[in-house]
């Protein structure tokens, strides 16, 4: 079964806690929360004090995405503010390696993001301590943009990849996510689907990630 991991950004951020506890009784798997620090990405968001203070609000894993420059002068403090899972960009100019290993040591989930451009082959030299690889479909920075249809042959490249690690290595899939490029995500080989203002836009999100999660293939693998 896919996971969901419904994103924050497309979220009313003056009600976020309750924003997080809708989702959840929505069904969602995970709470996808996009990090910007305006240097990675040219959009500023939240920040450790900000997940910090919701994550009293449920229960569910958080999916915290760093599109920042040097993440690795923040896990700590992500890992701190209750993050489960810390995905880094392959592009980010600092420590990528150092960062993942910080991750790890500080008994998180550990992922890796791609953006368009770049190859799967980026992820190879981190991919035997990697728990997430997440591949973007849109340039990073902001909600609401399209699909980039290049992205389902690079799930499928990476699924491969995957697959012949023998690892247990989940693929993630992030921009542009609806029903229709949730459902070829999936079936391309992804094992999570981010989605924002798709699914927040829904008049009943909790239908729509039940539909998602009954009638997408199940991870195959
Ligand atoms: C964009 C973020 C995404 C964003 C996706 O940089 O990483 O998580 O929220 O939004 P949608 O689903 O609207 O493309
Ligand atoms: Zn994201």
């Amino acid at each position: 079964m896919v996971l969901v991991a419904p994103s924050m950004l497309s979220a009313d951020f003056s009600r976020l806690g309750e924003e997080l506890r809708r989702i959840t009784d929505a069904g969602a798997d995970w709470a996808h929360l996009d990090v910007m620090d305006g240097m990675f990405v040219p959009n500023i968001t939240i920040g450790p004090s900000v997940i910090k203070a919701i994550r009293k609000c449920s229960d569910i894993p958080f999916d915290v995405h760093l599109m920042i420059q040097d993440p690795i002068r923040y896990v700590r403090q992500f890992a701190e503010a209750g993050a489960d899972w810390i995905t880094v960009h392959a592009e980010a100019e600092g420590d990528v390696s150092g960062a993942i290993g910080m991750i790890k040591d500080l008994g998180r989930k550990a992922g890796i993001s791609i953006k368009p451009a770049t190859p799967a082959s980026a992820v190879e030299q981190y991919l035997d301590r990697l728990d997430l690889i997440l591949v973007m479909t849109v340039e990073p920075g902001f909600g609401g943009q399209s699909f980039k249809e290049e992205g389902l042959q690079k799930i499928s490249e990476l699924r491969r990849m995957v697959d012949a690690s023998g690892r247990n290595v989940l693929i993630s899939v992030d921009g542009g996510i609806n029903r229709d490029t949730g459902r070829r995500c999936a079936e391309a080989g992804a094992d999570v689907l981010a989605a924002g203002s798709y699914l927040f836009g829904r008049e009943d999100m909790a239908e729509e990630i039940a539909l998602w999660k009954s009638s997408f293939p199940p991870a195959r693998y």
